[in-house]
């Protein structure tokens, strides 16, 4: 990847909301365009619910990486499909409890567009899809919806050879995350009546590069007794940090060139579980608001790392529970089969070095027929956490907790 990133032209974004204010938007139409901030501090919480649970399932010394973004997304998707008790299980997971399908629809819809008007350079792209069995047809209500709030692209596969069609959704992922994610279904349930997918690709120059001459060999602490050898890079800048010695935390942001910047939270050594139990959306909105232009020589690994989750037992644990089982309600979907969630897929990965940041990430949900056919129908060298933050939207885009930079 080194030397891949071309220097991208941004043009200066109409809708320059602080995302430490409240109460300062000063855009000329502000009620419609800001809708989508009603989705960021739920959002927010199901991030941090979300990355606890993730967290406590990775084995020690591993590292967590996800988008939240994505996620929620996928999971609204679905919650446009589904009424009674699955609905309300899904709304009040995703936190959307104060709010109804309609409003949370018009807040994607918002968003979606939000997120692609910023970034007219490709450097970030969020996006859903259908992928539909050739002889299913859910409601036309349900599609138009997808269609519409959700910005979803449609496309039929056929399910008599699922290996086929499990690459062709493998294909369109490809092409949305330019080949960073290349399988994102592994193996596809030949019952399957649709899957939703949804898709993150996020490429960011840093606003300051770090020099690749300067990037040396150097210890980094995985605990008290390992310690790996990783690429250090190292920049002498200005920076907006934040030294929070209450918390035991340092915390430093590296803009990229846009709107978006990456917020290092690093725990004074040995302090990592302690941040992690109480960190949620007020501390980042704490530390964001509270961080100062200084001059540092930053010294930051380079790393790359990807993970894969199955998430259905995790989202059992958070309450939605009927989504996957006999009581599922998909009935806003289609009449037609007792449609029940098999599963749902997370990838993702992030690479990080002196030129800026890739990083992308796939949700895939797979819905099928319970009974099995289907009708007609600082110095960081020791571990941190990493959040990719779109300023305007305030959507948590990808976020990490790197134990050892050295472990894929
Ligand atoms: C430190 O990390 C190493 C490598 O991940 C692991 O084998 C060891 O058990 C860890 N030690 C402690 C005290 O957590
Ligand atoms: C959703 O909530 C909005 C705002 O409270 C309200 O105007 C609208 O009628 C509600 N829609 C439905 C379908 O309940
Ligand atoms: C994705 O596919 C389209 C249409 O085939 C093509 O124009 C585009 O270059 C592809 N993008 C990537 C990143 O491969
Ligand atoms: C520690 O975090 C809490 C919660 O975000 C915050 O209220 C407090 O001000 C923080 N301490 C410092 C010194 O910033």
């Amino acid at each position: 990847m080194p030397g891949a990133f071309t220097t991208y032209t941004l043009t200066a974004l109409l809708l320059s909301v602080t995302w430490a204010d409240h109460h300062q938007h000063p855009l000329p139409h502000h009620e419609a365009e800001l809708s989508c901030l009603k989705l960021s501090p739920f959002n927010a919480e199901f991030a941090f619910a979300l990355y606890k649970r993730l967290n406590a399932q990775t084995a020690a010394g591993q590292n967590t990486f996800f988008s939240p973004l994505g996620i929620s997304t996928a999971l609204s998707m679905l919650s446009a499909g589904a009424s009674g008790e699955t609905h309300s299980q899904l709304f009040s997971t995703l936190g959307y409890s104060t709010l109804n399908q309609t409003q949370v629809n018009n807040a994607y819809e918002n968003l979606l567009h939000m997120l692609g008007q910023s970034h007219e350079n490709e450097q970030l792209k969020v996006g859903n899809a259908v992928a539909l069995r050739s002889n299913f047809s859910p409601k036309e209500n349900y599609l138009t919806a997808l269609r519409s709030h959700f910005s979803s692209e449609i496309f039929k596969v056929d399910l008599s050879k699922p290996d086929n069609a499990a690459a062709e959704i493998n294909k369109f992922v490809a092409n949305k995350t330019h080949d960073k994610i290349k399988d994102a279904v592994k193996d596809i349930d030949p019952d399957m009546a649709m899957m939703l997918i949804n898709y993150v690709y996020f490429k960011g120059e840093w606003a300051t590069r770090f020099s690749s001459e300067l990037t040396h060999k150097a210890d980094f602490h995985v605990n008290a007794t390992a310690t790996v050898q990783v690429d250090m890079m190292q920049n002498n800048d200005v920076y907006q940090i934040y030294q929070d010695a209450e918390n035991h935390t340092t915390v430093i942001q590296l803009p990229y060139k846009g709107n978006t910047f990456m917020m290092i939270v690093l725990p004074d050594e040995g302090k990592m579980e302690e941040v992690e139990g109480y960190i949620s959306r007020d501390y980042i909105w704490h530390w964001h608001k509270s961080v100062n232009e200084r001059c540092v020589i930053l010294f930051m690994p380079k790393f790359s790392v990807s993970a894969d989750y199955s998430l259905k037992n995790i989202l059992r644990e958070m309450g939605i529970i009927d989504a996957f089982d006999d009581k599922a309600d998909f009935s806003g979907l289609s009449d037609a089969a007792n449609l029940v969630v098999t599963k749902v897929s997370h990838q993702a990965v992030l690479n990080v070095d002196e030129f800026g940041t890739e990083a992308a990430a796939s949700t895939t949900v797979q819905i099928s027929p319970r009974g099995g056919c289907i009708t007609e129908n600082v110095k960081v060298n020791t571990p941190f956490l990493v959040f990719i933050v779109e300023k305007p939207t305030r959507s948590l885009l990808f976020m990490a907790k790197i134990n050892d930079p050295t472990a894929a």
